[in-house]
């Protein structure tokens, strides 16, 4: 097991820069997450860590060891990639040993590893098939048992779970998930997948454009984003932003906005507000004209276990609320309200940075990152 640290990494292709700057610790037997939008670095650093592209400044160590000018196959990483990749001439059990047979490993230890990790991963009865005659998520699992027999000091995975459908990512998942607790190895997973990176991770690093914007627990980032950007990324159903002023009046502040918005601003720390952000779980979907924000029913999401009920606030703007039951459709185009509490309310100032809240809710942390 190994701990990972990048210091000031950078990365241009060319004149392309791709990475800026990157200052990372990842503690050993760790389980990390790299989230963020197609094209904002994830792999290049992931594959900057693995010594499969070597960075253009700044140094990479694992295990507290320098190991920037180090190749790949001497840094103690095993890479599982979202494509399979699999030898297809080969059963699964020489896909699975390979890497053994190549470092000159005697057949019988060969054989007993490969059993022991194929057990591991319920491809025991699977053996002497071809990956052709695999489904997808078996594949996935000869892949992870590849990785898994060279006993990596670090676990890197890219996307491994999306060429798969819904209920077998699911599974996929938990089945990484169990892996870490069993090993107890240093892992960095890469998704684009934010409710991936919550249910996995020890702490989340989200990226943006080659730079880190924050990097936290799955409850801090949910809890206390550090910017717009992490509110917006992290959580499903996004959380609704709406364009507000900030207006003084005898002493206090106003938020105010589109629908009839005003939020007494109790904690200002002299920064106008911006943008407020309200959470789909936040917000209660009540009668108009008995609510804190006039809107437009436009139209409800029915997915059995929840409703979603999408209401245009001001001329631009469409807010998600969930419900745990869906109104009547006769509502539908007709105007509504939305109810919240103060502590729900996100402030954010116009270039992103989250304000201090309206009022602090009960138990929350005062500090912001
Ligand atoms: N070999 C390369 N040469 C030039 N540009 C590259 C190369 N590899 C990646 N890039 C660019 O670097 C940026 C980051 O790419 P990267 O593959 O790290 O993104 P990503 O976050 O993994 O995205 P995705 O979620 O789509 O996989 C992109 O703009 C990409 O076009
Ligand atoms: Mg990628």
């Amino acid at each position: 097991m190994a701990s990972v640290s990048m210091e000031s990494v950078s990365k241009n292709f060319g004149t392309h820069s791709v990475i800026h700057d990157v200052d990372l610790k990842i503690d050993d037997g760790e389980f990390v997450v790299f989230v963020g939008p197609s094209g904002c670095g994830k792999s290049t650093l992931l594959r900057i860590v693995a010594g499969l592209i070597s960075a253009s400044s700044g140094t990479v160590k694992i295990g507290g060891d320098d190991v920037t000018d180090v190749p790949a196959s001497k840094r103690g990483v095993a890479f599982v990639f979202q494509s399979y990749a699999l030898y297809p001439h080969m059963t699964v059990a020489r896909n699975i040993g390979f890497a053994l047979e190549t470092m000159g490993i005697r057949r019988e230890a060969i054989a007993q590893k490969v059993q022991q990790v194929a057990r591991m991963l319920k491809v025991d009865h699977l053996l002497s098939r071809r990956p052709r005659e695999l489904s997808g998520g078996q594949r996935q699992r000869v892949a992870i048992g590849r990785a898994l027999v060279r006993q990596p000091e670090i676990f890197l995975f890219d996307e491994p779970l999306s060429n798969l459908d819904a209920d077998l990512r699911m599974e996929m998942r938990m089945e990484i998930a169990k892996l870490h607790a069993d090993l107890k190895t240093t892992m960095i997973y890469v998704t684009h997948d934010q409710s991936e990176a919550m249910t996995l991770a020890d702490r989340i690093v989200v990226l943006n454009h080659g730079r880190i914007e924050q990097v936290g627990t799955p409850s801090e980032l949910y809890r206390q984003p550090g910017n717009r950007f992490v509110a917006g990324f992290i959580g499903s159903p996004r959380m609704n932003f709406l364009a507000v002023e900030t207006r003084a009046s005898s002493g206090a502040e106003q938020i105010v906005g589109p629908g009839g918005l005003a939020i007494a601003r109790q904690q200002s720390d002299g920064v106008p507000v911006g943008e407020i952000g309200i959470r789909p779980e936040a917000l209660r979907l009540v009668p108009s004209g008995t609510g804190r924000l006039d809107c437009v029913l436009e139209r409800i999401e029915d997915l059995g276990h929840e409703h979603f009920a999408y209401c245009r606030v001001g001329d631009s703007s469409i807010w998600v609320v969930r419900l745990p039951a869906a109104p009547s459709s006769d509502a539908i185009g007709k105007p509504a309200a939305l109810a919240f509490d103060d502590h729900a309310v996100f402030l954010f100032a116009a270039d992103g940075r989250r304000l201090l809240p309206a009022i602090e809710a009960p138990g929350t942390m005062r500090a912001l990152p």
